[in-house]
């Protein structure tokens, strides 16, 4: 429109975008309206909320799922990393059936297959003692507790932008409203030594729990020397102390474990007292685990009368333990996953390249990435809300992959599924492309 600025003319191209959604999906409009009268906000997991309506799915196959409205997408957010075997791989599916007609389900046992999926864990992850829970939340809240049990101190160090579950979040640099333990949290800059040496160092401190990349932040890589001064600050408050008053490091594997044959901590040379573990280690269906040093995890083994109890009704479930160790043995291997990591790796890097000297690029690692949209067009991102970004244009660049054809997650997330076409990951380098071409104006770094 004459004489509009180029911010109108951005917020008139997002409104025409959200126009056509909401032309496209009519059905999800409809299913949202009848959600919200009995789910708040017609939601039942904060992440999947999308203004004006969530897109409903109907189905998945293969790298792609279906929305009731009939569209068939290829899949870029993966279960916010843990759908990495896709949705019907038969590996999995052959797992679950042997033991839906073979083993049976909620059996109220121990169980020979728990061993056998903990051996695989413990060799794959370099950990000493593993146990399992339900979700990568409950894994560290147990992992909490183990370092507060073993050192006999309450505080934690957490970093500006982590997010460690429903109830572990520190977007902003504080901890979430709803987040446990409100007083017990230090919470200190991302990717800042110095910072991070201090709080670490301080007293009272039982543990420091980080993330290799802070992937709800926004796929923020930690610099390899700063996860190396968390990891020596900690070891350092052990070494000089008694060993129950030191500080215990905690590294948050839940979304990295996929990113080499042992996880984040083995693409460092890092050696976390504790790994906690989530998504995909599940073979599809829920799942934690944390694990590590021995001593520390000894906190829990039954036949001491100094125990504490870990309890939890599924922890062993016959589905997961099967399922689990089923994909880690035979489709996601420590080859594969170093060979998926560099195909993520040089996507990620065509679609800088495509972007390249604009307002969009990709952080991340591996098979995990996101989108950022910063107004100054800088490509260093080292701490996720540390710049400026566009949001509006994060939004449209949104509904023109979804119209596209491609689920990525509302946020920017992205993530692929194991086996995803090559084809299909060119079609989104094009896709990014012609996105670039067609909205210049809105892409275009101020200079
Ligand atoms: C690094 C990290 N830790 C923990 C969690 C929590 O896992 P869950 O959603 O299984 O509770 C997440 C979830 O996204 C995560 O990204």
């Amino acid at each position: 429109m004459p004489g509009s600025t180029a911010r109108e003319r951005l917020q008139e191209a997002l409104e025409d975008a959200r126009r056509r959604y909401i032309q496209n999906n009519k059905i999800s409009e409809t299913l949202h309206k009848e959600a919200t009268n009995t789910l708040p906000g017609g939601n039942t997991r904060t992440v999947l909320h999308a203004d004006p309506f969530p897109i409903y799915m109907r189905s998945g196959n293969g790298y792609q799922v279906t929305s009731e409205d009939g569209q068939t997408f290829t899949d870029f957010t993966c279960e916010f990393t843990a759908a990495l075997y896709g949705h019907s791989r038969p590996e999995l599916q052959a797992a679950v059936t042997h033991v839906l007609q073979d083993v049976g389900m909620n059996i109220g046992g121990t169980t020979r297959q728990e061993g056998v999926f903990a051996r695989e864990l413990c060799r794959r992850f370099d950990l000493e003692r593993v146990r399992f829970a339900n979700s990568g939340t409950e894994a560290n809240l147990h992992a909490l507790a183990a370092a507060r049990l073993f050192t006999g101190k309450r505080k934690v160090v957490a970093f500006s932008g982590g997010y460690h579950g429903g109830v572990l979040g520190f977007a902003g640099g504080k901890p979430a409203a709803n987040n446990v333990d409100m007083e017990d949290w230090i919470v200190t800059p991302f990717n800042d030594l110095d910072s991070a040496t201090t709080a670490i160092q301080s007293q009272g401190v039982a543990a420091v729990l980080v993330e290799g990349m802070q992937g709800a932040g926004g796929c923020i890589l930690a610099k390899p020397d700063f996860l190396k001064a968390v990891q020596r600050a900690a070891y350092e408050s052990t070494e000089t102390k008694d060993i129950q008053a030191g500080v215990l490091f905690i590294l948050d594997e839940v979304m990295t474990s996929r990113l080499s044959g042992g996880g984040l901590a083995h693409i460092h040379g890092l050696k976390p007292d504790l790994k906690t573990f989530g998504k995909w280690l599940g073979g599809g269906l829920a799942f934690g685990a944390f694990g590590g040093r021995a001593d520390i995890m000894a906190t829990f083994d039954p036949r001491l009368s100094s125990s504490v109890s870990h309890s939890g009704t599924f922890n062993n479930n016959t589905l997961v333990t099967h399922a689990g160790y089923t994909g880690m043995t035979q489709v996601y291997t420590s080859r594969n996953a170093d060979l998926f990591t560099a195909q993520g790796d040089r996507f990620r890097g065509r679609l800088n390249e495509v972007t390249r000297g604009t307002k969009l690029c990709f952080t991340g690692m591996g098979t995990v990435m996101a989108v950022h949209t910063p107004e100054d067009g800088t490509r260093e991102i080292l701490r996720g809300g540390g710049i400026e970004e566009s949001n509006d244009l994060r939004d449209l660049f949104w509904f023109a992959m979804v119209e596209e054809g491609f689920w990525i997650a509302r946020r920017g997330l992205m993530s692929l599924i194991w086996g995803t076409p090559e084809t299909e990951l060119e079609r989104f380098v094009g896709a990014v492309e012609r996105f670039v071409l067609e909205h210049g104006e809105h892409v275009a770094v101020a200079s």
